[in-house]
C-alpha cells in the first residue's frame, strides 16, 4: 500500500496511554485511530453525520474490521491514518484504511459499513447519492459548492445556518440577529454535495467605498476544513466587483485569529455586542 493511494489523511500522535510495556502501541488502539479518522472523512466529504444520516434515511454501522499488522507504532511518533472509500455492495459499503509513518506502510485495514435503519438496525439499500458523493470526492471533486444571491434567494438557508449557530448555540436573541440589512445584502451560502447548506456571510454597504462583512457562520461539525475561509473569499471577492476600496467587520473576540490568517488588522478598542465581546477589524482591497 503507497501514500499516493490515498487522498484523505488524518494526521495523529501517539500518547503514553495507547503504548504497552515495549513501548510500542498496543494493537487495538488502531481500530480507534482508523474510527477517529473516519469522523475526519465525513468533515472533508462536507457532511455534518448526523443531518446528512437523517437525510439519507439512515445510519452507518460497522460489521466487520480486518486489520493487518506490518510494523509497530512508537510513542510520541506522528502517525498519518489513510482512508478510501472503495466500493459498494447493496447495503454495505467498504472502506479501506492505512497507516503510515512517513512513507511506511504500519497497518492495513479494511472496513466493511452498513448502512441500515436506525430503529430496527435491519439493511437497507445505500442511496445513490451517497455512493456517488463518494466516488466523487475520491476522484478528486469538490466538496462544497458556493452560491451568491439576495435574501430572496438565499434567505431560508442562510438563515437556517445562523439560526443554529447563532441563536441556537451562542444563545443571541431573534431580535438581534434579525434586521433590514439582509435585505439589501449580498449573501454568500456554502452547500455540501446532499445540497444541505453548511456556512454562510453576508456583505453589505457600510458607507461609500467600504463594505462590512457579518453573519460569518459554518455548521460546528464542518469547522476548521476551510469552509469558513472559502466564505470569506468569496465575500470580499464581492467587495471587489462592486468597487469598494476597503472590508471591515466586527469580530468576535474568539474568532479575530481567523480575521487575523485572512489579512484584517484590527482597529480601535474591544466593544460589547449581543453580550459577546467584538473588535472591529478591516482589509484594505
Ligand atoms: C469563525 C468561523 C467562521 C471560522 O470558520 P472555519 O470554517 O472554522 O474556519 P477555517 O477552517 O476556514 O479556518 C481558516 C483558518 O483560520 C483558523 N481559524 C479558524 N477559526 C479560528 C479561530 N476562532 N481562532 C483562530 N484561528 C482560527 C484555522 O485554523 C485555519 O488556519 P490555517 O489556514 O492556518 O489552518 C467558525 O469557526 C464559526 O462559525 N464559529 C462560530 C460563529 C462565529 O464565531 N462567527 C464569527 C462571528 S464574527
Amino acid at each position: 500500500m503507497e501514500r499516493q493511494d490515498f487522498r484523505f489523511f488524518h494526521r495523529l500522535r501517539v500518547r503514553w496511554a495507547e503504548v504497552d510495556m515495549q513501548k510500542i502501541v498496543f494493537n487495538a488502539h488502531y481500530l480507534m485511530y482508523f474510527d477517529t479518522a473516519i469522523t475526519d472523512y465525513w468533515r472533508a466529504l462536507a457532511l455534518p453525520y448526523e443531518e446528512a444520516m437523517q437525510q439519507l434515511g439512515g445510519e452507518l454501522y460497522l460489521k466487520k474490521a480486518g486489520v493487518e499488522y506490518h510494523r509497530s507504532a512508537r510513542f510520541d511518533e506522528q502517525l498519518e491514518v489513510a482512508l478510501k472509500y472503495s466500493r459498494t455492495g447493496n447495503s454495505s459499503m467498504v472502506f479501506e484504511g492505512a497507516i503510515f509513518r512517513g512513507e511506511e506502510w504500519l497497518v492495513g485495514a479494511e472496513l466493511i459499513y452498513v448502512f441500515a435503519n436506525p430503529a430496527t438496525q435491519s439493511p437497507l439499500t445505500v442511496p445513490e447519492a451517497l455512493r456517488s458523493l463518494l466516488a466523487r470526492f475520491e476522484a478528486g471533486a469538490a466538496t462544497v459548492t458556493l452560491k451568491t444571491g439576495d435574501w430572496l434567494t438565499l434567505g431560508p438557508d442562510a438563515a437556517r445556518v445562523r439560526e443554529a449557530v447563532f441563536v441556537q448555540e451562542q444563545g443571541i436573541a431573534p431580535a438581534l440577529e434579525w434586521d433590514e440589512a439582509d435585505h439589501s445584502a449580498q449573501h454568500v451560502v456554502a452547500y455540501n454535495g446532499l445540497g444541505q447548506a453548511i456556512a454562510t456571510g453576508r456583505l453589505v454597504r457600510h458607507a461609500s467605498g467600504v463594505g462590512k462583512i457579518g453573519r460569518v457562520a459554518v455548521h460546528h461539525a464542518l469547522r476548521g476544513s476551510g469552509v469558513g475561509q472559502s466564505i470569506m473569499s468569496a465575500l470580499v471577492n464581492e467587495a471587489r466587483q462592486v468597487g469598494e476600496a476597503e472590508v471591515m467587520l466586527y469580530a468576535q473576540r474568539s474568532a479575530q485569529g481567523f480575521y487575523l490568517r485572512l489579512g484584517f488588522v484590527p482597529r480601535g478598542e474591544p466593544f460589547d455586542e449581543a453580550g459577546i465581546a467584538h473588535i472591529e477589524m478591516f482589509k484594505t482591497l
